[in-house]
């Protein structure tokens, strides 16, 4: 399974101001959406669903496809897509997306989500949207936990005048 993980982070590598607020490009956002429906698998977080819940259908990173919730619960509200949770961290969502035919996924956050797949080996490709924002005291990307990630650039491009792509393979 090839793991993707796509990240929108401020100039301090920040994911969101510290109320979870964020307020990124519509850039960022064709390129997410584009990236999420062509893959069609995605995981995220359980505190990640709940904000996706508060939005319209038409924000739901992939509708045809299936997503895989990270949570300890074992019961979610639900919504009109096809969801399944994973009580047991990465592992077993990579498992219920593979007994799927799935052969990559996208990790759409948040903090924790990242973080639980980078500390367990899991990634294989990063897309970062750097967004012209510095959010001091605003939520770190991969916190709470230490590990130590080389990493290949791949590929920069400008999504627009202000949003810069970079593209990194995880070195393993
Ligand atoms: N900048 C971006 O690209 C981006 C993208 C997405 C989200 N965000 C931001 O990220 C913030 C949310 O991040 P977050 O870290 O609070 O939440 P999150 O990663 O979305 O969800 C965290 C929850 O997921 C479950 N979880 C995570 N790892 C797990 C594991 N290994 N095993 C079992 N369950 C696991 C747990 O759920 P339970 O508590 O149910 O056990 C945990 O409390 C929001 O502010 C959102 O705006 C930013």
């Amino acid at each position: 399974m090839k793991v993707y993980l796509y990240i929108a982070s401020s100039l301090n590598g920040c994911i969101a101001r510290k109320d979870g607020s964020t307020n990124w490009s519509a850039e960022d956002n064709t390129s997410y959406l584009s990236f999420c429906r062509q893959i069609e698998a995605v995981v995220m977080g359980r505190n990640t669903y709940e904000e996706y819940l508060k939005l319209p259908d038409s924000d739901w990173p992939n509708p045809k496809g299936t997503t895989v919730v990270l949570s300890s619960k074992k019961i979610l509200p639900v919504n009109n897509f096809q969801v399944h949770i994973a009580n047991n961290g990465p592992k077993e969502a990579i498992e219920i997306l593979q007994n799927l035919g799935k052969k990559e996924l996208i990790v759409i956050g948040g903090n924790k989500t990242w973080t639980s797949f980078m500390k367990e080996g899991l990634g294989d490709e990063i897309i970062l949207d750097v967004e012209p924002y510095i959010f001091g005291g605003g939520i770190s990307l991969f916190s709470g936990s230490v590990f130590e990630t080389n990493l290949e650039l791949l590929e920069r491009k400008f999504l627009s005048s202000q949003t810069v792509q970079l593209h990194y393979r995880i070195i393993k």
